[in-house]
């Protein structure tokens, strides 16, 4: 467990990516127990700060530390689950025969896998070849391959995208519902009316941290009634200071 009850702590993390610095000395908390929402436009940083707290991108300065270990440490591999913003299963094998590999390499009970269908809502199509999916059922095929074993942290990069507003509202109940039962959430999004499902949200943009609090706080500094407006003025606010 991290310090002061986080799972993740990041501490001046900066990333350059080709020519980009895609995150310039990002400051981070994610407290545990909690649905925190990474927000912010395409190319603000947020893939790359969910991959730097599973441990594959390459940072250049800074720290990085999850459930208490450096980013990437081999002990978390089975705590935290990660799903990357296109789904990443097999498709040519069925859904059951992708989860039983992922089990198989996590170390997980095979038990797990239905539990995990289960949550997703898809064991009706358990037998079904992943290429014969919508893009929604096989981004929740890898939702559930990140449920198995005992995640304590779930990394999520824009699990909702192309889900219709059913899927995504049962997709947010299962997280508050994970949230409830101890896991502590990262989720990633671009519609900000997500951000009334999250306990914080933490706003990005051009890589740099714009705010990092709760969705009633950030409405209060800045007089807003929803988290798009909220961000519009905080970008203007930002825009004035620098000049
Ligand atoms: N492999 C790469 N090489 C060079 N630059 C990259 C690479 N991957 C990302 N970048 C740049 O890093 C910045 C942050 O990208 P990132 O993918 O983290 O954004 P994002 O917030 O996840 O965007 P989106 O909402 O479109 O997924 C962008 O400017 C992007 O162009
Ligand atoms: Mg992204």
């Amino acid at each position: 467990m991290g310090n002061k009850g986080n799972v993740v702590e990041a501490r001046g993390l900066t990333v350059v990516r080709g020519t980009t610095t895609a995150l310039g000395g990002v400051d981070l908390d994610v407290p545990s127990h909690q649905i925190v929402g990474l927000l912010g436009p395409s190319g603000s940083g947020k893939t790359t700060l969910m991959r730097s707290i599973v441990g594959v991108q390459r940072t250049t300065a800074g720290s990085m530390t999850v459930l208490g270990r450096p980013a990437g440490h081999p002990e978390l591999r089975r705590v935290v689950g990660y799903t990357t913003q296109a789904a990443s299963v097999y498709a040519d094998l069925t859904v059951t025969e992708n989860l039983r590999y992922f089990a198989a390499l996590l170390g997980a009970h095979a038990s797990d896998i239905e539990r995990a269908l289960v949550a997703v809502d898809m064991a009706g199509l358990a037998g079904r070849t992943v290429g014969t999916l919508s893009g929604g059922e096989r981004s929740r095929v890898s939702l559930a391959a990140a449920l198995l074993g005992d995640p304590q942290l779930l990394v999520l990069d824009e699990p909702t995208v192309g889900l219709d507003p059913v899927l995504r509202r049962d997709l947010w109940d299962l997280f508050a519902r994970l949230r409830n039962d101890g896991v502590s959430l990262l989720v990633s999004s671009h519609v900000m009316d997500e951000a009334a499902r999250c306990d914080r949200l933490v706003l990005l943009r051009e890589g740099q941290v714009l705010a990092d609090a709760t969705l009633p706080e950030l409405l209060e500094r800045t007089g807003t009634s929803e988290a798009g407006e909220a961000f519009l003025a905080l970008i203007e606010a930002r825009g004035e200071e620098g000049r």
